[in-house]
């Protein structure tokens, strides 16, 4: 008997085994099933968590399990699935788990208190979910906790004091919740906590606990952007462990505590930035070469002078204090930390300098302490600060000449040491090849504008205004991609640069008795009658070169249907390609023998070449633009482009029917309109248009850019906004048309279309120089023009009788408006007077749109909203879209 029991004992007990690990794994199977049983799980991405799936449930989505043989499930981690429905505590019958995030996912319930069964749950992650209601003084039954993430939810009311009872946790995150009054003292019984985040919890009103100080371990606190007050406990400063410490954007006040003890030591960032802190730093705060006198002269000193104090802000990477009240000398070693990057400081009250000891900063990235009381001069070893890219100091008392070497940063792209007191010249610029703003303003620099500024690629704001200036602007500047170019108020003189006047307000250069040029007080008279020569002389050139070219064009489109008399329009041979979206009847010959000086519409023509009025057999009218085929698209994307132009269909744009093509040309055929464009009618001595029109004209105008640019799949640019593109039908509703010309004939194409006959328009914005691509801003300005066009009743473009001076109506209204009541004078005076206030509002919309600054111009919804406000008809919503279909012919 007994050597039979022993004998069975080890098959018994493998069989105990094996039966117990069945058991288990099936279990924590079921476990896993009966908690997703009650998940709502839309895109399947449980999908392996099924009785029937192949695999060990430990390699289900999101199962972490214990190395094998035992392979017991320790982690539950389904982040980003969408799930919602009810956590269930089931899933606390796993023994061993450990981890529990559910973060990322629509869970709509209050804070699952039942998971205080899970007793070995250490992480439990709910971030971004949508847990609502308050936490309970249950919440103390979860003390196996680590780590708790309830951040990003809508969690509400007080923090209760039961959090105290949480004395293991190392991590707590409520950030952005809707917590709310005071947080409890108890906080202080958790001295394992090492990161802490009650951040962007706006309806808390709370002092910083002072009991915060004991929890040592504290590496992260995150306070910013919540509702704390009073002063900051001393206690705060003096953890040793900290390394991020934030309470920027609350409302904290008093004077900064002063002991800085060895918190310094692991500081990586230090954020006040936006309370209302007052007081100064401790004399010698960060200074590296361990000469500290911390707290040494405060009354508050307690005889312990930081063990490690030769260390101190070593790591310090960020130091951010601005918007506050700080006064005294700011903290001079600072300037001369091995890591740190950024230095923000801008509205205090800060005296002191920066140093030349800055040149040891060789990370340094970033300093702001514009509207201070720095007073120094600008140390010649700050071009030595080779990673520096922003330095702005503006409203300070620096003062002294600027360095040669002051913008010798090779990634310095802005500057802004306006309002100080710096003199002196300008020194040239040369190695800062990045710099994009730099701003003299306001200081007492004299001498001339440097002309190696026109060598900085991307410069685009320059503010030299109030200074001392003298010389002439140099030339080379009218190349850069300037969009601010203020030199108001120096003392230059001689001619403007004239890409430097156009598209800038007159104001930029104001201040300057001695400088001329178009659009200033003083013309240049010598110059002027010389630059109009000029251009008058290469308009005849250009002319000359059109006309033989088209002339060519015309010979070879002949030959080449004389050569082709029999062709098929879809025949794809002879050189003619027509597709037509409309039945319109007609063979390319027709068309083309209709094109001829007696139905050219208009003077001059479009931009691109001439619009001819074509009667079809059927006795309809319509529009046919020639294009140059430069030849760089082939057949059938010029199809696709077409294409696309023609399934647009908006009350205020008008239709493209078709086109026909050769290897040399393209013939655009749109729906012919009975009145002319609106510049020929503005044109007109007798143009008389009421307000009420105008305004219809405008709106119209922008709801048809509107859709192009934001509602219509592609969206498009029209890229040639101009009163000669809109053309009015019988009732005055406006049409655009030339719309999206880059497409048909290509990006070159149209560019260089753009270089030669744009030349002198007010419409082209002044980024067009430099942007590498077109922007809806560029169409905004245009259309901002054509909104002065019908505000004023003038022309864009005209040549002023007599004088053959050439004056742009946005030069013409800019300096207008910069007189007391000039505003009313922009206004045409053939309308009445009732309609002032409209038209004066309508007036501050197309100031907007051309303001020289691309990002400062309104969309072109905020366009239509705005003028529609202004009249109170109806607005007619745009047609839908259909497709057109290649109709046969
Ligand atoms: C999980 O799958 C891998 C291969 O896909 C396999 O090697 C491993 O044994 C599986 N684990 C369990 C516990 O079944
Ligand atoms: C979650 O839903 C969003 C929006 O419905 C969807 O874009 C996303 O792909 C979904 N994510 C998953 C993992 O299914
Ligand atoms: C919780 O999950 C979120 C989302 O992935 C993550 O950003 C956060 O760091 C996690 N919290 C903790 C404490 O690990
Ligand atoms: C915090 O600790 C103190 C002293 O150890 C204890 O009296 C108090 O009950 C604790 N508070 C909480 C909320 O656990
Ligand atoms: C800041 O505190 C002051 C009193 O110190 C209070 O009047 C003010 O409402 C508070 N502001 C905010 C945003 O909490
Ligand atoms: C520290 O204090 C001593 C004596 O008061 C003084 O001589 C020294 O200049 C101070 N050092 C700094 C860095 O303030
Ligand atoms: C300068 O800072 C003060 C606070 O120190 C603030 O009141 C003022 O508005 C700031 N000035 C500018 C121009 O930002
Ligand atoms: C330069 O500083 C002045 C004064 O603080 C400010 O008004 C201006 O906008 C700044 N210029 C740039 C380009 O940042
Ligand atoms: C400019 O120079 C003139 C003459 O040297 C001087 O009177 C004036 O104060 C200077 N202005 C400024 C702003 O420095």
């Amino acid at each position: 008997m007994a050597t039979k029991i022993s004998t069975c004992i080890p098959f018994l007990l493998s069989l105990t085994f094996t039966f117990a690990a069945l058991t288990s794994s099936t279990t924590e199977t079921d476990i896993l099933l009966t908690f997703k049983s009650s998940i709502k799980d839309p895109s399947n991405s449980l999908s392996t968590w099924s009785p029937a799936s192949p695999d060990h449930h430990c390699n289900w989505t999101g199962i972490t399990c214990s190395a094998p043989p035992s392979a017991t499930v320790t982690g539950v981690n389904l982040q980003s699935f969408n799930l919602s429905g009810e956590i269930s505590a089931s899933i606390c019958q796993l023994p061993k788990l450990t981890i529990l995030d559910l973060a990322d996912n629509l869970f709509n319930q209050p804070i699952p208190l039942q998971l205080s069964a899970c007793t070995s749950l250490e992480t439990l992650n709910l971030s971004n979910n949508l847990i609502w209601g308050t936490i309970p003084d249950q919440i103390s039954r979860f003390k196996s906790l680590k780590v708790v993430d309830l951040s990003r939810n809508h969690v509400e009311g007080r923090i209760p004091e039961a959090i105290g009872g949480l004395i293991n946790l190392r991590t707590l995150n409520l950030g952005s919740n809707l917590l709310s009054g005071n947080v409890p003292s108890a906080f202080e019984n958790l001295t394992e906590l090492v990161y802490l985040d009650l951040s962007q919890n706006s309806y808390l009103v709370s002092e910083i606990p002072s009991g915060i100080g004991k929890l040592e371990k504290l590496e992260q606190i995150l306070l910013q952007s919540s509702g704390f007050y009073g002063q900051v406990p001393d206690s705060v400063v003096g953890l040793q462990s900290l390394v991020i410490l934030d309470l920027s954007q609350n409302n904290l006040s008093g004077v900064f505590p002063q002991k800085f003890g060895s918190s310094l030591k692991n500081l990586v960032s230090f954020d006040v930035s936006q309370n209302k802190l007052l007081g100064s730093f401790p004399e010698g705060l960060c200074n590296p070469k361990g000469l500290i006198n911390l707290s040494l002269h405060t009354n508050s000193f307690d005889g312990t002078l930081p063990s490690t104090s030769i260390d101190q802000c070593l790591n310090l990477e960020r130091f951010q204090v601005q918007n506050n009240g700080f006064s005294g000398d700011f903290p001079d070693g600072l300037w001369s930390l091995s890591k740190i990057k950024l230095i923000r400081a801008e509205n205090n009250r800060f005296s002191g300098r920066i140093p030349d000891s800055i040149s040891e900063a060789a990370q340094l990235e970033q300093v702001q302490i514009d509207n201070n009381s720095f007073s120094s001069e600008i140390p010649a070893a700050l071009g030595s600060v080779k990673t520096l890219y922003r330095f702005s100091a503006s409203l300070n008392d620096l003062y002294g000449e600027l360095p040669p070497s002051f913008c010798d940063s090779p990634v310095m792209s802005i500057m802004n040491l306006s309002h100080n007191s710096l003199s002196g010249p300008i020194p040239q610029l040369k190695n800062c090849r990045k710099l994009v703003s730099l701003s003299l303003a306001e200081n007492s620099l004299t001498g001339e504008i440097p002309a190696s500024l026109a060598n900085l690629p991307v410069l685009t704001y320059l503010d030299l205004s109030n200074n001392n200036l003298t010389g002439s602007i140099p030339q080379g500047l009218q190349n850069l991609k300037l969009a601010l170019f203020n030199v108001s108020y120096n003392r230059l003189s001689g001619r403007v640069p004239p890409a430097l006047i156009s598209g800038l307000p007159a104001s930029f250069m104001e201040g300057n008795p001695n400088l001329c040029g178009p659009g200033l007080p003083t013309p240049c008279s010598d110059e002027l009658a010389r630059g109009h020569n000029h251009n008058r002389h290469s308009a005849v050139a250009f002319a000359l070169i059109t006309i033989s070219f088209g002339v060519v064009i015309l010979l070879v489109a002949a030959g080449i249907f004389t050569y082709h008399r029999s062709f098929h329009r879809k025949a794809q041979k002879g050189g003619w390609h027509s597709v037509f979206f409309y039945p319109l009847r007609i063979t390319e010959q027709d068309l083309i023998m209709a094109m001829n000086e007696k139905s050219a519409m208009g003077s001059g023509g479009g931009a691109y070449g001439r619009v001819y009025a074509v009667t079809l057999p059927s006795g309809e009218l319509v529009a046919v633009k020639k294009l140059v085929n430069i030849g760089n698209q082939s057949s059938k994307s010029l199809k696709a482009e077409v294409k696309t132009l023609a399934k647009i269909r908006h009350k205020n744009i008008v239709k493209v029917l078709g086109f026909c093509h050769s290897d040399e040309s393209i013939f655009l055929i749109y729906e012919h309109l009975e009145k002319r464009s609106l510049g020929d009618m503005i044109k007109r001595p007798d143009f008389l248009l009421q307000w009420s029109s105008r305004l219809r004209i405008a709106i119209g105008v922008a709801q048809g850019l509107a859709y192009l640019h934001k509602d219509y799949i592609p969206h498009l640019l029209h890229r040639n906004v101009k009163s000669n593109n809109i053309l009015l039908d019988a009732d005055c509703e406006p049409k655009l048309t030339d719309f999206g010309l880059d497409r048909v004939v290509g990006e070159t194409a149209f560019q260089s279309t753009i270089a030669s006959e744009y030349a002198p328009s007010c419409y082209i914005p002044p980024e067009h120089g430099y942007s590498k691509r077109a922007t809806e801003q560029m169409d905004v300005y245009s259309y901002g023009v054509v909104l002065l066009e019908l505000i004023s009743g003038r022309q864009a473009e005209q040549d002023c009788s007599g004088g053959g001076d050439f004056v742009d109506i946005l030069k013409w209204v800019r300096r207008k408006i910069n007189i007391a009541n000039g505003a009313i004078q922009v206004l045409d005076p053939k309308i009445s007077n009732s309609s002032q206030q409209e038209m004066l509002a309508a007036l501050d919309i197309a100031l907007c749109c051309t303001s020289a600054a691309p990002e400062k111009r309104p969309s072109m919804y905020e366009v239509v909203r705005a003028l529609q406000s202004l009249s109170t008809r109806r607005v007619q919503i745009p047609e839908t879209a259909e497709e057109p279909d290649d109709v046969p012919v």
